[in-house]
């Protein structure tokens, strides 16, 4: 197992993911003798984990099972042990695509947090590329280059423990682009300017508030960056659902013309929704109920 490459089976040192269901799942390192309890009871990792295929389905000593999922960046994301506020998987593909990040990408990115995005761009870049890290949090930077190891990306990682205002990401005219997860971004533009190749090359500062992005965008044109922009990833999942509508009174002639087609009108075949009421259609929508008011005002 490593996170860059799959692995068939589950074996003595992976980093696998038990999935209990979408909204309760955990990471747990298999172990020789390791035991792990869940809510339907205890899995030994020797006997029911260690060679068995990844994907399994594995009933635990209650009786009831779980399954055992190979690691990805996505999944680590969702479970990993948080040390600070990291980024998520809606965010990362955006900064993934706008940073043009391709395997041999040479990235620096600062700070390191928990992990969650290094994961991503490791993935992303590997096999030759690599990643320059930097945290100036002991014990983070530590945990990370410890979780590094564990999930085998450690040859493709770089961790340093410094200030990267101060210090930079002890790497010059290399990089093809740059990250920014700090409080002060703007103190670190001059230090990614050095760290970037001489020609082309992007950059990307992720900041929760406006003033940091004022100022993070003043110290970009001061230090001559071209095409500055702004942008926020907003992911609607839609909720497609059975609705029944009042029907307007548009008068005879709109009635004579309607086309019956156009809406499902709750025929015997609509198995799974309720029967319709008189006055009323029922249709598919995934718009939320908000927006339908201006639909049918
Ligand atoms: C919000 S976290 C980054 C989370 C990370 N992007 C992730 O997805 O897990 C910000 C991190 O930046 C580190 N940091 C803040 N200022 C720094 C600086 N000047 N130099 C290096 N690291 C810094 C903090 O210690 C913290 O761990």
């Amino acid at each position: 197992m490593s996170f860059i490459e799959y692995g068939d089976t589950i074996k003595e040192g992976d980093t696998a993911v038990v999935f209990l269901g979408h909204e309760s799942m955990f990471p747990v390192k298999v172990q020789n003798g390791g035991k792990t309890q869940t809510k339907y009871g205890v899995i030994r990792h020797s006997t029911d984990l260690i060679g068995k295929p990844y994907g399994s389905k594995v009933t635990c000593s209650k009786g009831g099972w779980v399954y055992i999922l190979h690691p990805t960046p996505e999944l680590w994301t969702l479970n990993l042990p948080h040390r600070t506020q990291i980024l998520y998987s809606t965010d990362i593909s955006l900064i993934t695509m706008m940073l043009e990040l391709k395997p041999g990408s040479i990235v620096c990115e600062s700070g390191t947090g928990s992990g969650s995005l290094s994961h991503a761009i490791i993935r992303t870049i590997a096999p030759t590329g690599h990643l320059y890290t930097v945290e100036f949090h002991q014990q983070r930077a530590e945990k990370a280059i410890e979780e590094f190891r564990e999930h085998k990306v450690d040859h493709l990682v770089t961790v340093k423990n410094q200030d990267v205002c101060k210090n930079g990401f002890g790497v010059t005219d290399v990089a093809d682009a740059v990250f920014l997860d700090i409080p002060s971004p703007w103190e670190a533009i001059g230090h990614a300017k050095s760290a970037l190749k001489h020609e082309g090359g992007r950059i990307c500062s992720f900041s929760p508030c406006i003033e940091q992005v004022q100022r993070t965008c003043l110290a970009l044109e001061e230090h001559g960056f071209t095409e500055i922009n702004t942008s926020e990833i907003l992911l609607r999942v839609y909720n497609v659902r059975t609705i029944s509508l009042q029907i307007p009174d548009l008068g005879k002639a709109a009635e004579d013309n309607a086309s019956a087609t156009a809406f499902d009108r709750g025929s015997p075949s609509n198995q799974d929704a309720a029967s319709p009421q008189a006055g009323t259609v029922q249709f598919k929508s995934s718009v939320p109920l908000r927006e339908m008011v201006k639909v049918f005002p």
